[in-house]
């Protein structure tokens, strides 16, 4: 944005979402609209954004927005988007005391927990989510039964699902306990439901799944439902990827 360009007031506050221009002129009138802290009330005032503060019933309006990294160990039981029309729980709920309008950077299905990164920084979102950037994401999958050497192989080769051939993946089994085995598995694609239908394609549907890694973050000091902000350092790693 140029700084230096004016706009009128109205326009300005139309401009962001505030009012229409027709009510905007109206909250000036009513004299809740304020320029650098003084109170303005005659109409086709001319501001610079960038420079000049303009608040509405004392809210500054467009000013700089902070950039927030938020890391959430998901719980299962909540979606990742905004809102849900069914009314379920989101992973939005989750987190208190962040004015920012932040989202979730990919997602996780409803029933998966784990690593779920939130930013309102959408040039780390795309640089992210970008194929070509092949961010790794590791998964811990339980499934009933022990899958052999064959099978394991299958997912590490590629396998081929209806949207085509998946990447080669890194796989290992990293625990049995009772008649279930924990697989692990590090994929850098980000097809929807991407695990579920990879270990389903050798025969092995998951009965829990959640993330444990994004590239070198992890979720280990925090319990479900918790959340941190990232430090400066891992957010300037993020953008290196
Ligand atoms: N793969 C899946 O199948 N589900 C997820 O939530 C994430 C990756």
């Amino acid at each position: 944005m140029n700084d230096k360009k004016e706009v009128r007031l109205q326009k300005y506050l139309a401009e962001h979402g505030v009012a229409s221009r027709r009510s905007a002129e109206q909250l000036i009138q009513d004299g809740r609209v304020s320029v650098n802290k003084k109170v303005v009330q005659e109409m086709g005032l001319k501001i610079q954004p960038g420079k000049d503060q303009v608040r509405v019933d004392n809210q500054l309006i467009g000013g700089t927005v902070q950039l927030r990294y938020i890391l959430l160990n998901k719980p299962s039981g909540y979606i990742c988007s905004a809102q849900d029309d069914r009314g379920r729980r989101t992973v939005l709920d989750l987190i208190d005391g962040v004015s920012e309008r932040i989202y979730p950077v990919g997602r996780l299905d409803y029933d998966t927990a784990g690593l779920l990164l939130l930013t309102n920084d959408g040039a780390l979102t795309h640089h992210l989510l970008h194929p070509s950037h092949a961010v790794e994401k590791t998964y811990l999958a339980e499934i009933e039964g022990y899958p052999d050497n064959r099978a394991m192989e299958k997912l590490r080769r590629g396998l081929r699902l209806r949207d085509g051939w998946t990447a080669p993946a890194k796989a290992n089994i990293v625990r049995r306990k009772g008649t279930t085995t924990w697989v692990e598995l590090t994929i850098h694609e980000g097809r929807n439901r991407q695990v579920r239908r990879m270990m389903e394609a050798i025969g092995f549907p998951v009965q829990r799944l959640k993330r444990t890694k994004l590239a070198f973050l992890d979720v280990k000091d925090l319990r479900l439902g918790e959340w941190r902000e990232l430090s400066a350092s891992e957010v300037q790693r993020l953008k290196k990827l």
